[in-house]
């Protein structure tokens, strides 16, 4: 519990109590934790592993919001406003996960003001993420927002040698391309560009970006 970002201002005592009252879980790969329009009653800490939270178009494709990795966390927003899950989440790999029921969410918020401004922090990060997607959208073509979800991407979950930047692919070419807001046959024209360039080296497991080359 004390890897959780969330909870690093509290002493050892106030660790224990929330310990008591939280639940550890481990999930396998692509398990679907809530949808949409649920009604929510859970808040989720990641411990390990990663979660794709997603919304889903009327003909069923999917658009990715944001990928929880380990520290974060998500499925505040229905317990604060009472209001349905405005998103569904799903485990990308095996997770293990912290979950508090929303009475117990909304009772440390109100005894912790320092996890109250925490979650302040990240709905702020979020909506500027988001405007910042939005942007993009509107103003970024097809295969810039690729290039720039890669390097999101990098940035965010790579690990760098040199000028070689390497991510572990947790997310496949779909997900990557409802991740960029492109179609699936764009980001693959862009990839095999990328890797023509050698700019991009992709393996089963992994992809590398020569972040020198890219410039
Ligand atoms: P909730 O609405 O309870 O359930 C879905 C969760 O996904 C939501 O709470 C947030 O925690 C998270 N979420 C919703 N929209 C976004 C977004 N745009 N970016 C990141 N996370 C989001």
């Amino acid at each position: 519990i004390k890897k959780v970002p969330l909870f690093s201002q509290l002493n050892p005592d106030q660790l224990n109590a929330l310990a008591q009252i939280c639940t550890r879980r481990s999930y396998k790969g692509n398990t679907i934790l809530f949808a949409e329009k649920e009604s929510g009653s859970v808040f989720y800490m990641v411990l390990s592993g990663s979660v794709k939270i997603y919304t889903t178009g009327i003909t069923g494709e999917e658009k990715i919001l944001s990928i929880c990795k380990a520290g974060e966390s998500f499925g505040e927003l229905s317990l604060i406003d009472g209001k349905p899950r405005s998103a569904s989440a799903q485990t990308l790999e095996d997770c293990v996960l912290l979950t508090l029921t929303g009475p117990n969410f909304l009772e440390l918020l109100r005894n912790h003001f320092d996890i109250t401004i925490a979650i302040m922090q990240e709905l702020s990060n979020r909506l500027r993420d988001t405007n910042q997607h939005v942007f993009d959208l509107t103003f970024l073509d097809a295969r810039t927002r690729v290039i720039k979800s890669l390097i999101t991407m990098a940035n965010k979950h790579g690990l760098r040698s040199g000028n070689i930047i390497t991510i572990k692919l947790v997310l496949n070419f779909d997900e990557i391309s409802q991740l960029a807001g492109v179609q699936k046959t764009t980001l693959m024209q862009v990839i095999r560009d990328l890797e023509e360039k050698q700019i991009l080296t992709i393996s089963p497991s992994d992809f590398k970006l020569d972040l020198i080359k890219l410039r």
